[in-house]
């Protein structure tokens, strides 16, 4: 496997990674790379932001894999998002402690470039406010004191935290999820049809209006969303996002728009006329961008047991991959016809590294665009052939 990893990082064009070189030197140097058309150049010449979640430490290291993963990072995106590392528990410690220097290795520190601009990324911040009270959502301290703290003090550590963070970051991302999952996935007689949650029972709905407020007021240039899942077509949950948005500007309150996760399986249709297109289309009426934050598109998989290195990553049937790459096929041109769409980026772009086969149990996995060993899938293809396709020629 090593062998294979280390041959796609040659593959892929990168060089002068093989040398271990120390974070610090990474991060202040841009990575080399051998001219090769991947999706990045493409995206380019498309206009398309087309980016990718990525956890830091995989970034960062020097280990084979990672060498192959920065290359068919660097050969195949322009936008990057840290995966977990800019959730509040990562960063937020205690009361006006935080916890910033994984996140300055990939964006800087204050009048610092890190390793994202240093390599021509745009990054999306994720997330400010993750509407949810799991110890990944919340941080720990929080839910220790939640109910000894008072709705002032919650007003108070939302704006203290939002300033923290959306200010140091001020002009490096360039949009933030500002809320994430606030919409439950139960009716319920909540506004909004909101999740129960600690920000909710502390501020009210008014919780999304204060932290959007706040993020506005820390970095005004931000593109600013309320990011979701679920709420791709039309339906309860999308009905209630863009209730809440409307809420949001008719107090005059900034927002730029949805974030639609879009982890999704073979099921769905994504053609023109769909309820998909709708929904895009019923956020463009009313004046909204939106952008696809979360693309992965998940297979049956073989059940091989988690310690098997082929655990999550075989599809169950074939002609399930060319299915699968005609879904990312739908989700491009889905996201090219609308003027009001303003990214695309995959939860991962490796199944070697993806969320998915934990979360089911093994049952589902595969559902990213390249294989264990960085090798393109027909669903790469897809969209390179998708890519060329619809980009203008280059010019001599
Ligand atoms: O890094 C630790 C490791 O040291 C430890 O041994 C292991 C034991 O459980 O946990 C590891 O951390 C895990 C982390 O992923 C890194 O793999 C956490 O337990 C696990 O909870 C965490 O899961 C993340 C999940 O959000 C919860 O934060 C996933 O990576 C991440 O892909 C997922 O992302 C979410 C988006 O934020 C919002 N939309 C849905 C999406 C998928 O669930």
């Amino acid at each position: 496997m090593i062998k294979s990893i280390l041959s796609a990082a040659l593959a892929w064009g990168i060089v002068g990674v093989l040398a271990p070189r120390s974070a610090q030197a990474q991060a202040q140097a841009p990575e080399k790379t051998r001219e090769k058309v991947g999706l990045r150049n493409l995206a380019i010449s498309r206009g398309l932001r087309l980016g990718t979640a990525a956890p830091i430490d995989l970034l960062r290291s020097d280990s084979a894999d990672s060498l192959a993963y920065r290359a068919f990072l660097l050969s195949n995106f322009n936008m990057v998002e840290p995966e977990n590392d800019l959730k509040p528990p990562a960063i937020w410690k205690g009361e006006g402690v935080y916890s910033f220097g994984v996140a300055d290795w990939l964006l800087g520190a204050p009048g610092q470039l890190g390793w994202a601009q240093r390599n021509g990324f745009a990054v999306r911040g994720h997330v400010l406010v993750y509407a949810r009270d799991e110890g990944y959502t919340l941080p720990q301290w929080i839910r220790d004191r939640g109910a000894g703290i008072s709705p002032d003090k919650a007003r108070q550590l939302l704006k203290d935290y939002i300033y923290a963070v959306a200010g140091r970051y001020k002009g490096k991302v360039f949009a933030w999820d500002v809320i994430n999952e606030a919409i439950d996935d139960a009716p319920n007689q909540r506004p909004f049809q909101m999740r129960d949650s600690f920000w909710f029972r502390k501020l009210g709905r008014d919780f999304v209006k204060l932290a959007f407020q706040f993020a506005h007021e820390a970095d005004p240039q931000a593109e600013l969303y309320l990011n979701e899942y679920g709420a791709e077509g039309l339906g309860r949950k999308s009905d209630a996002v863009l209730e809440l948005a409307r809420w949001l500007r008719s107090q005059g309150v900034f927002i730029s728009g949805v974030g639609m996760q879009w982890h999704r399986g073979l099921g769905e249709k994504v053609v023109p006329g769909s309820d998909f297109y709708q929904n895009a289309e019923r956020l463009r009426k009313d004046g909204f961008d939106f952008q696809i934050t979360e693309l992965d598109v998940a297979l049956p998989v073989k059940p091989y047991p988690a310690e098997d290195p082929r655990h999550g990553q075989e599809p169950s049937s074939p002609d399930s991959l060319s299915q699968q790459a005609d879904a990312y096929r739908a989700m491009l041109r889905y996201a090219l016809s609308f003027p009001n769409c303003r990214g695309l980026q995959m939860w991962g772009f490796s199944d070697r590294h993806s969320w998915i086969q934990s979360f089911s149990g093994g049952k589902n996995g595969a559902a990213l665009v390249s294989d264990a060993a960085y090798q393109p899938k027909p669903a790469y293809l897809a969209l390179h052939q998708e890519l060329a396709a619809s980009s203008p020629p280059a010019t001599p």
